[in-house]
């Protein structure tokens, strides 16, 4: 489908099929058309071309109550003059379901959101997090067999919205309902999806498991995106059977064992910061350059290096802290080294490489 706001193409020719029962997360940048996406997908917007089928049937003329997916907005919207159980208990209420079953539901989501000791609490009583979870539980117990979740964990602190994001993929997995879990945040949508699609100015620029768009990235601007990498620009300046070589600033040769760029053609490779490792002496096999440590920062159990090589091109480099672990020091000579099967290759972007990153 696509998706038109005046001269501006929101949705350009979304092709996306889930399947019963999954739990997929769209990523994307800020103005990618997430919410559009999903907003689109409950009926609260009209696509312009294109049609969308639930459960098998099409549904671009169905009313958004009728269509069995329930939209939870981006910015939250509680009734503010019901309580937190009123809230969370308003679909199975409004479904005329029974009162043993409502009392279940309702106080099972409440407590998988920690929230049970507040069920008599109004929203305006309630912290962001707090409103926000309140929020989540109503989408839960709405009754609907397709979840469309807007940033879900957006509001939360930083622990709760790792805690959260295990509880609330079982939850809805055992509830068998479909999720469509929209966030900016790679690493939660790696964490919780079945599948990811990554969304780029309203296009879909990857579809896969997280291990598949982790590993295979297609694109620069994927791999920037989901992990993260150093970007090393080059030019293919030999082939042999076994791996081709780029030249980088400088002429040093970077080895990969990607061997679909012609000679002469220009390239970014890729290497994730995990795969760079740094030390006083090279690795067989690998490719090695001499450097400086121009900076290092601790994050968590992590250390993060950035390394100057000669030819003034600056490599970043995480290392895992273990036992073995030696640490180095700002001005400190090293040598990183990569191998050659972790580096993507990819042709020169037309628009240049950091506008190929920044997707703008
Ligand atoms: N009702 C609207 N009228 C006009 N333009 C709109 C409307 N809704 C969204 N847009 C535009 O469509 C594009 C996609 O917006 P959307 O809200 O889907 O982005 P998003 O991926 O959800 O971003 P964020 O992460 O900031 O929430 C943006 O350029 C936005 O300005
Ligand atoms: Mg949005």
């Amino acid at each position: 489908m696509t998706k038109k706001f005046g001269n501006l193409t929101a949705l350009d020719h979304i092709n996306l099929s889930i399947d019963d029962g999954e739990y997929v997360c769209i990523l994307g940048q800020t103005g990618a058309g997430k919410t559009t996406l999903l907003r689109t997908i409950a009926g609260l917007l009209q696509p312009n071309e294109g049609e969308i089928y639930i459960e098998g049937k099409l549904v671009n003329s169905v009313p958004p109550e009728k269509r069995n997916a329930v939209y939870m907005f981006q910015q939250f919207a509680l009734f503010p003059h019901m309580n937190v159980w009123q809230n969370v208990s308003f679909g199975p209420v409004i479904k005329n379901w029974n009162n043993d079953r409502i009392k279940n539901i309702t106080f099972e989501i409440l407590e998988m959101v920690r929230l049970s000791e507040r069920q008599d609490a109004f929203p305006k009583e309630l912290s962001g997090g707090m409103q926000q979870r309140v929020a989540l539980a109503r989408g839960i117990a709405s009754g609907a067999r397709i979840l469309l979740l807007d940033e879900p964990l957006g509001a939360l602190d930083a622990r709760l919205r790792v805690d959260l994001r295990t509880q609330l993929r079982k939850l809805v997995k055992d509830q068998g309902l479909t999720t469509i879990h929209v966030t900016h945040d790679q690493e939660e949508g790696l964490m919780i999806a079945d599948r990811v699609v990554v969304l780029r100015n309203g296009r879909i620029e990857q579809i896969g498991s997280p291990q598949e768009v982790y590993s295979k990235p297609q694109s620069i601007f994927v791999a920037s995106f989901v992990g993260g990498a150093n970007f090393i620009e080059g030019t293919v300046a030999n082939l042999d059977d076994l791996s081709s070589f780029v030249a980088m600033r400088g002429s040093p040769h970077i080895r990969v064992s990607d061997r679909s760029k012609k000679i002469g053609e220009k390239v970014v490779i890729a290497v994730r910061l995990e795969d760079v490792s740094v030390e006083t002496t090279g690795e067989d096999g690998a490719n090695n350059f001499p450097g400086v440590v121009e900076t290092v920062m601790f994050i968590g159990g992590s250390m993060e290096y950035k390394v100057r090589l000669e030819n003034d091109v600056l490599i970043s480099s995480r290392i895992l802290l273990s036992e073995t672990f030696r640490a180095f020091k700002t001005g400190e000579r090293v040598i990183i080294s990569f191998h050659p099967e972790n580096c993507y290759v990819f042709s020169y972007p037309k628009i240049g490489l950091l506008k190929e990153i920044e997707a703008v």
